[in-house]
């Protein structure tokens, strides 16, 4: 039996895809694609629009996601791989969601505030309804579990607020509640020239993060320059509470090298940070190697990923079209001319 029903996940075509969402988020989609029956992983192309719109390479960004995904290890004739703005599904019930999302539980969503900043009177709608956009991703094809980083927990809860207060209203079990699943020690890979922010696309310093399509030698430079502090490497976790930066670099090789930061502490342990940084490279480099080449045959040859996505697209038009009949038909709504009798 699998253990997961229904994994749905995605990642937003922006800047440069990296590590930390490799670590966070898609790594761990490998693992729960192996344990799961049904899996969708789509590339959210209309949420990337909610932040200054980059309409000239939003296309290639989108492929670029999708080949990050494939060279990952997401295996395309197992998972459905799309484009969001493929299955219009997903905006139309985000229309409905949105009837049913108090005022109150979006102005709760931590990463609105962020993103808005001091400007929130010119911040745009769609970055307000964001969180209900992505309730739809994942209830549109009644997803059971949400593969993410901690930033996505709280709206991986609103999704579920959202799921009961729709199934309250139908009076019926229509969405099960997604589960947001969060890898302990990668839910948070943070900047690398910052300990205390996350690693993140919209970070102004290419310094702060490694991207999957670094070269080796880019990739040994950026972690030459990682923040570090002077001490030796300690024995035990708790000697590294107050080191941002010690963590940050300690827990992306041990994730990478498949083995518990204790472990990594004590084999390191008295060590100064250039030998860390020696081996932290390495790994980094063998880890993304094959990524990177994957990524970039794919990248060459945009009619196979094209392909992939208009697969995908089709296994996920399907499911979405049943399930948004059913929402349709509960919320009164007259049943669309190409939908009658086929409930
Ligand atoms: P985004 O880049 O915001 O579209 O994020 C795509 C996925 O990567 C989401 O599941 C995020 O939670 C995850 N993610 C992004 N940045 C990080 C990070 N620094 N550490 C761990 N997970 C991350
Ligand atoms: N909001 C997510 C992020 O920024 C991306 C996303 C959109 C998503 N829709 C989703 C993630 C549905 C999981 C499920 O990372």
């Amino acid at each position: 039996m699998s253990a997961y029903q229904r994994v749905l996940s995605g990642v937003r075509p922006t800047g440069h895809i990296h590590l930390g969402n490799y670590l966070g988020a898609i790594r761990n989609w490998v693992k729960m694609a192996k344990n799961s029956k049904e899996q969708l992983f789509c590339i959210v192309d209309q949420h990337a629009l909610t932040t200054a719109a980059d309409s000239k390479n939003l296309s290639q960004n989108t492929r670029t996601i999708a080949a990050a995904y494939i060279a990952c290890g997401i295996d395309p004739s197992e998972s459905a791989i799309f484009a969001q703005s493929h299955v219009p599904a997903h905006t139309e019930l985000s229309w409905y969601l949105n009837c049913f999302a108090p005022l109150g539980w979006l102005n709760r969503m931590t990463q609105f505030k962020d993103k808005a900043g001091k400007n929130k009177e010119g911040a745009n709608l769609g970055l307000y309804a964001y969180p209900v956009l992505m309730a739809a991703d994942i209830l549109i094809y009644k997803a059971t579990h949400v593969p993410v980083g901690e930033d996505q927990k709280q709206h991986v809860e609103l999704a579920r607020d959202l799921a009961g207060a729709f199934n309250n209203h139908a009076n019926l079990k229509v969405f099960p509640l997604p589960e947001p699943i969060i890898e302990k020690n990668t839910a948070r890979i943070m900047s690398l020239r910052d300990g205390l922010s996350k690693m993140s696309k919209s970070d102004l310093s290419d310094y702060s993060r490694i991207h999957l399509l670094d070269d080796p030698d880019i990739i040994a430079l950026k972690i030459r320059k990682a923040k570090t502090d002077s001490d030796p490497i300690p024995g035990t976790i708790k000697e590294l509470t107050d080191r941002p930066e010690a963590s940050n670099l300690l827990g992306i090789y041990a994730a990478l090298s498949d083995q518990s930061i204790e472990t990594v502490c004590r084999n390191f342990e008295g060590q100064t940070f250039s030998s860390v940084k020696q081996e932290l490279t390495d790994i980094l480099i063998s880890s993304l190697t094959p990524i990177r080449e994957k990524m970039h045959y794919l990248l060459q040859n945009q009619d196979e990923i094209d392909k992939i996505l208009y697969r995908g697209a089709k296994i996920a038009n399907t499911l979405a079209e049943k399930n948004l009949r059913e929402v349709r038909e509960i919320l009164g709504l007259i049943p669309r001319a190409d939908q009658l009798g086929k409930l």
